[in-house]
This record gives C-alpha cells, sequence and structure tokens, in this order.
C-alpha cells in the first residue's frame, strides 16, 4: 500500500510543480521548449542504446518457447504457430503476440481450495485489462497526430470518427478516453487486491500506472472541462516538431501540466520496464525459429579443446586401478 501511495505522491508532485510553474510567464516559455526536447532526446537515445545492447548480447543457441508440436517426421502433423519453423511462423506468432497477447490470453489463476485442493482456473481478466489499456493508448496517440500534422490525415480522421460514434455530448466523448482510464483503474487496483501480485509489485510498476492515468486525466480535463485553446496549441506542437518553435498560448496551464507528465514518461520509458514495447521484438524466446532439429547450429564461440579422454585417463592410472580392483577397459 505505501509503494501504490507514494508512487501517487511522485505524480502529483510533478504535476503540481509543473501547474505551480505555469503560473511564471517566462519560465513556463522557456520550459515549455526544452522540457520537450530533452525529454524526447532522451527517449530516442535511452531507446537506441537498449535496441543496441539487446541486438549485440550473443544468441549462440535457439531458445524459443515453444509448446507445441516441432516439425518432425511428415506423418507428424506439426503446431506451426506454438512451434514455428521458419521466419514465416515466426512473424505469424509475435503478430498474434503483440497484437492481441495472445499468451496473455492463456493466464490461470491457481487457488487451494478445502481438502487441500489445487485448482487451475481461467483468468481473462488480466487479458482484458492489458488489451483494453494499449488499444485505446494507441487509438489516443492515433488520434493526437491531428496536432502534428498540417493537413489532418484521412485515416487520423477516420479514427476520431470511429472513436467519437456514439456522438455523446460536445465535444463528442471518445469511447477510448472512458476505456483507457477505466483500464488503468483496474491495473492498478490488481496489484494492490491480490495479495501474491502485491507483494512482488514495486515502487516502479505503481508509478508507471499512475504516471500513465495522470497524463490521460489531465488531456480528458483539458478537453471536456477547461477547453483550452486548441488552435493555439496545435500551432505550438507544429512549431515543436519543425523547429521553429512558438510560445505557448495564453491560458495554456493544464496543457503545461499534461506536456510536463507526458515529458516524464518519455524521459522515463527506456530507463522502465515499459521497454518491454522494444524488447518485445528482440526477445529470442520468441523471434528465433524452432529449427534446432532441421538446420545444423554451430557455437561460434566453439574453438578447439584440449580434451583429456577415457583412454588416456585409464591409461594414467591403470596400475592403481589396477591395484584396488576395478573393472578396467583395456587389460
Ligand atoms: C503518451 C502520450 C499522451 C497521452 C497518453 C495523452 C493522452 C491524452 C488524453 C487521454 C486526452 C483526452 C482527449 C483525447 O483523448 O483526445 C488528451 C488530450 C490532449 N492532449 Fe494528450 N496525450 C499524450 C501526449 C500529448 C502530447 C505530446 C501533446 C502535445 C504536445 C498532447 C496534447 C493534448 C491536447 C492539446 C489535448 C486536448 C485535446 C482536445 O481538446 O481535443 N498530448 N491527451
Amino acid at each position: 500500500m505505501k509503494r501504490a501511495s507514494y508512487s501517487i505522491l511522485t505524480v502529483a508532485a510533478i504535476a503540481v510543480l509543473a501547474g505551480a510553474a505555469a503560473r511564471g510567464a517566462v519560465t513556463v516559455r522557456w520550459l515549455a521548449l526544452v522540457v520537450p526536447y530533452a525529454a524526447f532526446a532522451t527517449f530516442v537515445l535511452g531507446m537506441s542504446w537498449r535496441v543496441i545492447v539487446w541486438s549485440l548480447a550473443p544468441a549462440p543457441f535457439r531458445i524459443p518457447t515453444v509448446c507445441g508440436q516441432q516439425k518432425a517426421l511428415r506423418w507428424i502433423k506439426p503446431d506451426r504457430l506454438e512451434s514455428p519453423p521458419d521466419t514465416l511462423a515466426v512473424v505469424g506468432r509475435m503478430a498474434l503476440e503483440v497484437l492481441l497477447f495472445r499468451s496473455l490470453f492463456r493466464n490461470t489463476r491457481m487457488t487451494l481450495r478445502e481438502g487441500p485442493r489445487l485448482v487451475f482456473g481461467e483468468n481473462k481478466f488480466l487479458w482484458l485489462g492489458a488489451m483494453a489499456f494499449h488499444w485505446s493508448l494507441l487509438v489516443i496517440l492515433v488520434r493526437h497526430l491531428r496536432l502534428f500534422l498540417e493537413p489532418v490525415p484521412a485515416f487520423v480522421l477516420a479514427v476520431e470518427k470511429l472513436d467519437g460514434f456514439f456522438q455523446v455530448g460536445t465535444p463528442v466523448m471518445y469511447v477510448t478516453d472512458g476505456v483507457v482510464v477505466a483500464a488503468l483503474v483496474y491495473l492498478f487496483q490488481r496489484r494492490l487486491r491480490d495479495p501474491l501480485v502485491r507483494y512482488i509489485s514495486l515502487f516502479t510498476d505503481y508509478f508507471a500506472l499512475a504516471l500513465l492515468g495522470a497524463i490521460a486525466l489531465s488531456g480528458i480535463w483539458m478537453r471536456y472541462v477547461g477547453r483550452v485553446d486548441i488552435t493555439g496549441i496545435k500551432q505550438f506542437a507544429l512549431g515543436l516538431v519543425a523547429f521553429r518553435p512558438v510560445a505557448l498560448p495564453a491560458s495554456g496551464d493544464s496543457f503545461f501540466v499534461h506536456l510536463i507528465l507526458v515529458s516524464t514518461l518519455a524521459a522515463y520509458f527506456p530507463f522502465s520496464k515499459l521497454v518491454h514495447m522494444g524488447g518485445v521484438f528482440l526477445s529470442p524466446t520468441r523471434n528465433l525459429a524452432n529449427n534446432n532439429r532441421s538446420k545444423r547450429h554451430v557455437n561460434p564461440w566453439n574453438y578447439p579443446v584440449r580434451v583429456h579422454t577415457y583412454d588416456e585417463w585409464e591409461e594414467e592410472f591403470h596400475d592403481k586401478l589396477e591395484a584396488a580392483g576395478l573393472p578396467i577397459e583395456r587389460k
């Protein structure tokens, strides 16, 4: 409980500090330009560093995690997805993992009942929460492209229209705004509710969720309550992207808080568990084909080793073995 509270307090402190800084017109103008660039640079350099380190890690063996029949003799039916024999099957399995969180779908819950009896049951809620969160986030990020691109691409307008399908309220409420907050609340309370998950949850587990929640809530505030100057913000965002910065619009306090929270997330990303976004593609247990039997793999580190054969050993200790009455192969 302490870790969860500290994470919420830390995020709240960042938001309050940003809110306070927004009061000082000069500071805010300066910060609104420096912080996003510094955060973006940290994100790009940090992620590149991570990917370079991962790709340089030696992978002499094929270690895919498989849970299906490997390709073998012609009359034995292989499971191409569970035990992918080639790159095409690896791409298929990876796509299902990244887009549908297939492995999480098989999540089970273990409980000890009276007897004692160990019972395994389905647990689809984590999968549902994770899917709801990640897909909503993707849709929100795609919709945000309208702030950075002029003219706004047709697919962004289409996603916006679809997300506001129910045409409720003015401005129209987006389905993903509700779903992302609900999913984050579920994921946060899941860590608190289950004593086992709570035990292994660290400050950083809660912090990532709290930060994402604060970003979503500040965005929602801007759209539905604060009613910010969206044209001025778009000018500011376009200026950032084109490296021709313009000043923040007046009355952009809540936007400044949103921006600082997003910058915090961007700078924190490469050093947090959130790097799984890139890491999943570089995981050797997922991105390797299981062709251990069909192809010969030679360990690149193999070098000639001076070995001591059994014959040599027996020769060396021949007299002692004989004296002890131990069986000897060569008389
Ligand atoms: C991780 C990144 C981000 C997340 C998760 C996020 C999330 C959100 C959410 C949930 C909303 C509520 C309304 C909506 O869904 O459109 C919103 C609104 C908004 N966000 Fe973000 N945001 C992010 C990054 C940014 C960035 C980088 C900018 C600009 C530089 C920005 C500017 C805005 C603005 C101006 C609104 C109000 C939109 C309106 O009134 O229609 N956001 N954001």
